[in-house]
């Protein structure tokens, strides 16, 4: 069981989301899309999605602020903040939530927007029965 996330973190990581999605590279979509992790140390690492003229190359804001948490040698994510400059929050995409569970299994997840709106779910009412790392483990 992973300790609950204070109101001062939450604050912290949606502003880090908030903050990242102004670098967004996404000339194709236009969809702005902001992320940041609060890691098992307490850092934030943030992250904006990338896109790229071959477009399956795109990669998501959750997935360049994970990526990034891991290359600073963070192994653990307790909670993602995504935003997104729209009426209603989004969720994050089913393979960022797969790669959200690698390192946070039982991470929170918070969706805010330019609305009052916000979702807060854990990963696991988001993926449900998870391939995992432990899936791997063969005795
Ligand atoms: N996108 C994200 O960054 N995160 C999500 O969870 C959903 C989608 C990005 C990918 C692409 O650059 C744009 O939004 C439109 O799909």
């Amino acid at each position: 069981m992973s300790s609950a996330i204070t109101p001062t973190q939450k604050r912290r990581l949606e502003r880090a989301a908030r903050a990242a999605a102004l670098a967004s590279y996404s000339p194709y979509s236009k969809f702005r899309v902001g992320a940041a992790v609060l890691t098992g140390s307490g850092k934030i690492f943030a992250g904006c999605n990338v896109e790229n003229a071959s477009f399956g190359l795109c990669n998501c804001a959750e997935r360049t602020a994970i990526f990034s948490a891991a290359a600073g040698g963070e192994r653990r994510i307790r909670a993602v903040a995504v935003y997104t400059p729209t009426a209603a929050p989004t969720l994050p995409c089913g393979a960022c939530r797969q790669v959200i569970h690698e390192f946070g299994a039982d991470a929170l997840v918070i969706s805010v927007c330019d609305s009052d709106r916000r979702l807060e779910r854990p990963l696991s009412r988001l993926l449900p029965g998870a391939f995992g790392p432990k899936d791997l483990l063969t005795e």
